[in-house]
């Protein structure tokens, strides 16, 4: 009797211990930790110290490296990252599964950033879209076709909020706003780690990089953040905070250091944040090197130090360098590090392998079914390349063209395959891009080509000639100008943020022909176009577009598709403004119209406090080029009866807005209703406006639509100088409008 029920409680732990949950595709929480824990218990502290181990291959390699054979066999490695030949992952997943004793999968990741072998429009220009179905799809598709090659994990979404074009990694992020970011990180990591973890065809997300990175000051790349706690935890943490409520499976620690602390280390990040208050249940991963890197930073002695201290802070994986491997047993038995904070890192990394099917799913099965380059995937390619695009100008509607009209497509960039790609294009093939050049012969309509200049960089103004015959011989120029690819990205910061190379020469050229000037800019950031915004008469940026580039442009240029992509960051005049943002803080003398003296107007000898004394500056003023949300259609849209249903409300209340939207113009258009919110007056001074609900309307000409949003006041929030979340009693207002500048207001009370 005893026996039987003995073996009855056996059984049923068993079966508590490997109860898959199929409803949601995942290990139930209590069954999936005791499945965590007898896994752990198993495990010698090498296998332990290897699950922390995030091994790079270079992806031009073309044979396994025996040393990595050989530590797969000893159970001394827990992931891989960059191995892209589906025959090598198989071989090595086998010999983790059948030879190695602990028998754990590996995980095998890659920057798949922005499509794997079609490739979408770069992170800031898909946030340009403002369109999150689209964002979804697009990660969706590049997951399907990433795991179809032999890869779990991405390393993506890049969340990290930028206000320094500069910076080459602007291309990678989702620009300048948290409340935008926010619905990005949700949207990336929906799309790419599908309805439920580890559904075949998904890839594990990695939110990155934690924290702060964009803030790099200067602009310069992988240099210090110096933010402000408050301005942290309500601007750069948002997006990320975001990531955790969706479910990412994985995060990234930034380069850089955040206050003086470099994030691979940051005990107050990792702990104390993601950790503790957010009580995150994934891994932390290092950036390539990092750990190493702790002593280049001063924050580290010798390796050994970077391991103590890293350990120290929580950071789970390392990816590349060595310090785990080599140094976290002799920290353990020298008492230094407690085999308990190893344990904890081991736990999240078998509970994330987990969790995201790896155990049930090692060699990715079904992965037959995932097609990559489909025409179903392409066809998307271009619709997100065309619900990116942004028109910064329109002059006297120049844009959309007939097709009758001649023209002559010119520029660096206009049969520029590569390019067109943009950053982190590991994986696509140029063959597989359909640039503006090609996309104009597919479609058999004559037109002038001449490259004008042979890549962006270029000086060589022998091709000058050409291009001024061609647009001489045409009724409009088409000059698709920009960046190359590799112009922005990692490491890949400018100063001087105009046209590279003598592009606005040859445009001040083209523009002696008195031709209309359509100007297409391809590049990884905004640019300062001061130099040639007055000479031409439409600019449409298309950043990175991608492998459907050419098409997409094709039908944003003769109206068959129209434009409505909104800027998702401030557009600067120059390089010289940065950083500059729309939610900034007001200044005690704010910049006007009335108060700016251009620097070209002021008398030889002038008094010293004559100057108007506001924040500007005397040679570019203070206003951007083109604001944040900014970006126009091939329609008008009217915005008027902004009506709040209430003029007093309680913290505990949801404001209603309502305004009515209509379309004016003589075409179809799709419109960016964008709602803002100021706290006039708080215990830190509030920004002049913060984005805090939009919405995205389809309106035939003539059509109009009352538009409602409602947000919690609750989440009109902020972190007060002592770090306390609250909402602070006083006057609010309300702005809506189709872009931050161009706004409708009102006003209401929160009530004590
Ligand atoms: C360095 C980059 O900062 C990071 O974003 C990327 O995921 C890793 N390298 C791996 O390639």
């Amino acid at each position: 009797m005893l026996r039987s029920r003995y073996f009855l409680t056996l059984i049923l732990s068993i079966a508590c211990i490997f109860y898959f949950d199929s409803t949601k595709g995942c290990w139930a929480q209590h069954t999936l930790e005791a499945r965590v824990d007898s896994i752990l218990k198993t495990l010698s502290i090498e296998e332990k110290i290897g699950q922390l181990n995030l091994r790079g291959t270079s992806s031009r390699s073309k044979e396994l490296s025996q040393e990595l054979i050989e530590q797969v066999r000893k159970g001394e490695v827990g992931a891989v990252l960059n191995l892209t030949n589906p025959q090598q992952v198989m071989a090595l997943q086998e010999i983790a599964m059948k030879e190695s004793r602990s028998k754990i999968p590996l995980m095998f990741g890659r920057d798949v950033i922005h499509g794997y072998k079609t490739m979408f429009p770069i992170p800031l220009a898909l946030a340009a879209s403002w369109d999150m179905e689209l964002v979804e799809t697009t990660s969706a598709i590049a997951a399907h076709e990433a795991y179809s090659q032999g890869i779990h994990w991405t390393f993506a979404p890049m969340l990290d909020i930028c206000r320094d074009a500069r910076w080459g990694r602007i291309a990678e992020s989702p620009g300048e706003d948290p409340y935008l970011a926010s619905k990005l990180a949700v949207a990336y990591i929906r799309g790419f780690q599908g309805s439920s973890p580890g559904k075949p065809g998904s890839l594990i997300a990695c939110a990155k990089h934690f924290a702060a990175y964009g803030a790099a000051e200067g602009g310069r790349d992988y240099n210090t953040a110096q933010v402000s706690l408050p301005v942290l935890h309500d601007v750069y943490l948002k997006p990320f905070e975001a990531a955790v409520e969706a479910g990412a499976g994985t995060f990234m620690a930034g380069f850089q250091d955040l206050n003086g602390v470099p994030c691979t280390a940051n005990r107050y990040l990792i702990q104390d944040i993601l950790k503790t208050k957010w009580k995150y249940s994934g891994f932390l991963v290092s950036d390539w090197n990092a750990n190493k890197e702790l002593i280049a930073h001063g924050y580290a002695e010798d390796e050994k130090d970077a391991a103590y201290k890293a350990m120290s802070a929580g950071l789970d994986m390392e990816m590349t360098s060595k310090t785990y491997e080599r140094f976290l047993k002799q920290l353990i038995q020298e008492k230094f590090l407690k085999e308990e904070q190893l344990n904890e890192a081991v736990r999240n990394i078998i509970r994330t392998k987990l969790k995201f099917g790896l155990f049930e799913n090692p060699y990715f099965k079904d992965r037959n079914l995932f097609p990559v380059l489909s025409q179903e995937h392409l066809s998307q390619a271009k619709d997100a390349a065309i619900k990116s695009a942004v028109l910064l100008h329109n002059q006297a509607s120049t844009l959309p063209l007939s097709q009758k009209t001649s023209i002559a497509l010119l520029g660096p960039l206009a049969d520029a395959a590569r390019e067109q790609l943009g950053t982190w294009t590991f994986d696509g093939n140029p063959n597989d891009a359909i640039t503006p050049k090609k996309a104009w012969e597919q479609k058999g309509i004559p037109f002038q080509y001449a490259a004008g200049l042979p890549y962006s960089r270029s000086k060589d103004e022998s091709y000058f000639k050409a291009a001024i015959s061609a647009a001489k011989k045409s009724e409009v120029i088409i000059f698709v100008g920009g960046e190359e690819a590799i112009l922005s990205g990692e490491a890949h910061s400018r100063a001087d943020i105009r046209l590279p190379g003598n592009q606005e020469k040859l445009i001040l050229e083209l523009a002696k022909t008195k031709k209309k000037i359509i100007l297409v800019l391809m590049a990884g950031r905004p640019l300062d176009i001061q130099a040639v915004l007055p000479h031409v008469h439409a600019v449409l940026m298309m950043w990175h577009p991608g492998t459907m580039g050419g098409p997409a442009l094709f039908d944003l240029i003769y109206g068959t598709s129209y434009p409505s992509g909104k800027l998702p960051v401030t557009w600067p005049k120059s390089g010289a403004q940065l950083p500059l943002y729309y939610n900034h803080t007001n200044t005690g003398r704010p910049a006007s119209a009335s108060s700016f003296i251009p620097l070209d107007s002021i008398p030889v000898g002038a008094w010293q406090s004559s100057l108007g004394n506001t924040s500007h500056y005397l040679d570019l003023g203070y206003a951007p080029q083109f604001p944040f949300g900014h970006g126009l259609g091939y329609t008008e849209f009217s915005f008027s009866q902004l009506h709040l249903k209430q003029s007093i409300y309680q913290s505990d209340d949801t404001l209603r807005v309502s305004l009515l939207v209509k379309n004016t113009g003589k075409s179809m258009g799709k419109e960016t209703v964008q709602l803002y919110l100021q706290d006039v007056t708080g215990s830190v001074v509030r920004p002049i406006k913060e984005l805090k609900a939009f919405e995205q309307i389809t309106l035939a000409p003539g059509m109009e639509k009352e538009v409602y949003f409602a947000i919690p006041i609750a989440s009109l929030g902020f972190h007060d100088s002592q770090l306390n979340f609250r909402t602070e009693p006083g006057k609010f207002k309300v702005m809506a409008g189709n872009s931050s500048a161009t706004l409708l207001t009102e006003e209401f009370i929160l009530e004590p």
